[in-house]
């Protein structure tokens, strides 16, 4: 087969998004509408990669700028024809060009692998689809035979055209030199004034060419984003699908609807997740871990059996295998739980290492620190980490035992088996195996009586 050249358009305005953020960097599954059809594309390995952008200027290629692609300005969003026209003047002759939208986010590779399959240098190849209610698409006419002879658009239709059920997706293939030829000779006199790509069926036509149509495998790869609804209704379709997959692939999910993945997602055998879980970025989870509702996880590791209780946020940490987190805990960036680790409720851990079987079960705060195994942090205990200017370390050996409410004042070092007495604030090292206190001596007054009001004295 010919070279594959595919043109993405995107550089309408979105009008109906009312919208600061150009249409096609709306996020869809927590990637933009455009890195969707970028990714598609690049599975069918075309030899180039155009995408049109205009709307919005730099705003689109700035914010996309690692996608292997080439950017393709229109300056004036003068139609869908004229925007394939910017394109392709550097496009071989000989290549097949396959045009696709930046709002069309679900389609799929073998829907465009079964299009290209009728790519030819003599024929036109095009994507239909038969839409209960065809309101805004161009519409398909056909001839008594059967073959399509041209497209109308909904604003130049009559009503006899309206009737039409099989509906442009606008996504076509073409052999690029006679595409070239036929932009050309496009007209804009038409009801909206503009330069539809939808005009060169009649031109192909016209010249012998056979247009060829295929459908989709479901109507929902061809569905465009022109609106907040519509955005809303693809994302639903896709977070159906990711959860399809997840659950074929081993996953017990409480409730299919009720998982938000906007990200990646790696799973081993027997994973539990239950409802109202969000996951962004990347992350992993180990066999047999089980993940509680209403937890949020981005760029997370979480091993083996490990057991994340209900409502905790998980963030750039990794988690050993044999954990428990939560109730209610938040682990933070550059966080790393050995195995078996407990991190209890109301419980904040960041940039630290915990060591194996370690347990820092009640709200306490641990940041910049460095725990060693089989540690034991009393409730309420905060390493105090920031001195206004700088972060400084905390350091605990193995199974030392932290009392509750201490504050551990870093720079600090508590040593190996070290116990620290509850409501400590700990500011020089402590030395391992010993204890140490910073307590205020208790003391008693015998007979020692609280204060009483004085009654007012009766009145005669
Ligand atoms: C187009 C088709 C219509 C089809 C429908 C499917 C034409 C004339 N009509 O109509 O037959 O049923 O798509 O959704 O092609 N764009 C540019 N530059 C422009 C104009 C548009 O890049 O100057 C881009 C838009 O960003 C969008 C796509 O092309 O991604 C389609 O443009 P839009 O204006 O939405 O076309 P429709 O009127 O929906
Ligand atoms: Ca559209």
């Amino acid at each position: 087969m010919s070279d594959l050249t595919v043109i993405v358009l995107a550089a309408g305005q979105g009008k109906r998004m009312y919208s600061d953020l150009p249409k096609v960097l709306h996020p869809l599954g927590g990637k933009p509408l455009l890195a969707h059809v970028v990714a598609a594309a690049l599975e069918l390995d075309p030899s180039r990669l155009l995408v049109v952008y205009g709307h919005g200027g730099p705003a689109v290629p700035d914010a996309l700028a690692s996608l292997p692609v080439e950017w393709v300005e229109q300056r004036e969003q003068l139609g869908t024809g004229h925007a394939v026209a910017q394109a392709i003047g550097t496009v071989e002759d000989a290549d097949t060009v396959l045009v696709l939208y930046g709002d069309v986010p679900l389609i799929g590779v073998q829907t465009l692998s079964g299009l290209l399959s009728l790519a030819r240098p003599e024929t036109l190849a095009l994507l239909t689809v038969d839409l209960e209610d065809p309101t805004g698409y161009g519409r398909v006419l056909r001839d008594s035979d059967g073959r399509v002879v041209r497209i109308v658009e909904q604003k130049d239709a009559t009503a006899e055209h309206l009737r039409v059920r099989e509906s442009n997706t606008g996504i076509l293939a073409a052999p690029a030199g006679r595409l070239r030829g036929w932009l050309g000779a496009l007209r804009n006199h038409n009801a909206q004034g503009e330069y539809y790509l939808t005009d060169v069926i009649e031109m192909a036509v016209a010249q012998g060419l056979a247009v060829h149509t295929v459908r989709p495998a479901t109507a929902l790869e061809v569905l465009g984003v022109n609106d907040r609804a519509q955005l809303a209704t693809l994302e639903r379709a896709y977070q159906r699908a990711q959860a399809e997959r997840l659950m074929l692939a081993g996953v017990t999910l409480a409730d299919p609807a009720r998982l938000d993945l906007r990200g990646e997602v790696v799973t081993g055998r027997d994973v539990f997740i239950d409802v109202n879980v969000v996951i962004e970025g990347r992350v992993s989870i180990g066999d047999g871990a089980r993940v509680g509702p209403n937890t949020y996880l981005r760029d997370a590791v979480l091993g083996p059996g490990v057991e994340v209780l209900p409502n905790c946020v998980i963030e750039g940490a990794t988690v050993g295998a044999g954990c428990r987190v939560g109730p209610f805990s938040r682990l933070r960036p550059e966080t790393t739980l050995a195995e078996r680790v407990h991190i209890g409720n109301f419980v904040e851990i960041k940039k630290s290492a915990v060591g194996d079987g370690s347990k820092v079960n009640h709200l306490s705060y641990v940041g910049d620190s460095d725990i060693g195994r089989n540690v034991n942090v009393g409730a309420g205990t905060i390493t105090c980490n920031y001195d206004g200017a700088s972060k400084h370390k905390t350091v605990i050996g193995d199974g030392a035992f932290i009392g509750s409410d201490t504050q551990l004042v870093a720079p600090v070092t508590v040593g190996a088996g070290a116990t620290i007495g509850a409501g400590s604030t700990i500011t020089r090292d402590a030395p391992p195996g010993e204890l140490t206190l910073s307590r205020v001596p208790q003391t008693t007054r015998p007979g020692w009586q609280r204060p009483v009001k004085k009654r007012p004295a009766a009145k005669d």
